[in-house]
Parts: structure tokens; sequence; C-alpha cells
């Protein structure tokens, strides 16, 4: 059964174009990240069991250029929402900037490049920030440490509740995802046909039904859409 729609409720799904201008590369941009690594050799659990190694120096990498990031004047305009709607982000993004920049509930599809965790089926997760994780590093039922992420071939998280976030909004946003990744790209379509529904970012080879196209950076899109969203509460 559908959820019944909630009018001051919004749900803004994010991906890596969202990040871009904090200095992270995107995945499928030119220079993006599937451009320069073999995302079968890094981000599959094949890619772990044949070369571990290079895998965490690739998540080393990452969840060190991801701390050493701030987050930009979109993400700090999509937290200011939290001061008259009900938020929920939810993002296929493993940097933590929403948290950074102030969001106070954020799903992750993807994980967290911050936490690690071991390779046993019930493993415990913990916090590193922006330490490495290097081979022999184990996690205390005695497995090998892992960047908490999702790989491909892997479970993603959360997606039921996901899915019932978005069939309650009544506004979405969806901001700097290609949406070629699923299951996170199918949880547009979970979308009202009576919400509001706006999508952003530098190009869409297909733009989701029902969602209206703003192009261009998120820096000056999304701040722009808040404000009148802000406008719209009072
Ligand atoms: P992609 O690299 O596939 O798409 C990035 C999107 O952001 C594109 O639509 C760009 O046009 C847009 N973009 C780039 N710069 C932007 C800017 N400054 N402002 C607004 N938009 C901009 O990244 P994702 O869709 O996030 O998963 O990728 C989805 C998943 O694929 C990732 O979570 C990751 C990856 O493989 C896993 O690793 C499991």
């Amino acid at each position: 059964m559908k959820p019944e729609v909630q009018p001051n409720k919004i749900v803004v799904l994010s991906g890596a174009g969202l990040s871009a201008e904090s200095g992270l590369p995107t995945f499928r941009d030119a220079n993006g990240l599937w451009n320069n690594f073999s995302l079968e050799e890094v981000a599959t659990p094949q890619g772990w069991a044949a070369n571990p190694e290079a895998v965490l120096a690739f998540y080393n990498e990452r969840r060190l250029s991801a701390y050493q990031a701030a987050p930009n004047a979109a993400h700090q305009a999509i937290a200011a929402l939290d001061a008259a709607y009900d938020v929920v982000i939810i993002t296929q993004n493993v940097d933590g900037l929403h948290e950074r920049a102030g969001s106070r509930n954020v799903i992750h599809l993807h994980g967290q490049l911050a936490w690690a965790r071991g390779t046993s089926p019930l493993p415990k997760r913990y916090r590193i920030d922006a330490a490495p994780v290097s081979l022999g590093q184990l996690c205390e039922d005695g497995t090998q440490l892992r960047p908490n992420v999702v790989w491909f071939g892997e479970d993603v998280q959360h997606m039921d509740e996901a899915r019932q976030h978005v069939a309650s909004a009544a506004r979405v946003l969806v901001v700097g995802t290609s949406l070629s990744v699923f299951p996170a790209a199918s949880l547009v379509k979970a979308a009202r046909g009576r919400a509001q529904k706006v999508i952003n970012s530098l190009a869409m080879k297909r733009v989701p039904f029902g969602f209206t196209f703003l192009p261009g950076k998120a820096t000056s899109i999304v701040p722009a859409l808040v404000q009148t969203w802000l406008e719209q509460a009072r």
C-alpha cells in the first residue's frame, strides 16, 4: 500500500555530482573515477578477493580526499531545508558531506567511507574518519577490515525504507546523479504524481517521467531552489 503524501516532506536523492564542486570526482563524467580505475578491480567482491591491497589503497585515498573536502553551497542549502520541512536525504554518496553541512536525517544507500567493517556476515562497524585501513588489520571477530561501502554485486542498504520516504514526499529533489546504478536509480519511480519533482545535473540522457530538469551546477541551481522552497514554507 502506498503511504500518504506528507505536505511538509522533502526527499533529496543525491549522487556524486553534488560533491563535484567540493573537489571530489564523479564516476562517469570526463575524468570520472570509472574512467581512471577499473570498477571490477576496486568495487566488486571479486576485485577484493583478487587484490585486497589495491582495493584498500583505492578507498584509503578516497577516504582522505573526502575528509579533506568541505561541504559546498548546495550541501549547505539542502541542510537549511531542515529548518522548515521534514527532510530525508537519500544519498548514494559515501563522503559524509551531507552530515558535515548539518543535515540531520541521511540514509546512506552505498555506505560511508568514514566507517570500516569486518568481513564476516554480521560484522562490527568502526568509525575511522580519515584513517587508512591496511591488510592484516582485523575486526574483533578476527576477519579482515574493509571499507563500509557497498560494492557492485552486494545488497544496497535501506531500499525499502528509502522507497517509502520517496513515496510519501510532497517534494522530491534529485541532484548530481546519472541515475545509471540500480536499485538506487529506481527510487525516482516511487515519487508520486502530485509531488513536485525536480532533477538537477549538468546533463541528463533521459529525464525521469514527471520530473522538471534544471541543468547546471548544483551550487547555483540548488541554493536558488531551496530559497524558493523556504519562502513557500512561510
Ligand atoms: P555519476 O558519475 O554516474 O553521475 C554524476 C552526475 O552528476 C551526472 O549526471 C553529472 O551530469 C552530474 N554532475 C557533475 N557535476 C555536477 C555539478 N557540479 N552539479 C550538478 N550535477 C553535476 O555518479 P552517481 O550517479 O552518483 O556506486 O553514481 C552512482 C553510483 O555509481 C555511485 O554511488 C557509485 C558509482 O559506481 C558504487 O560505487 C556502488
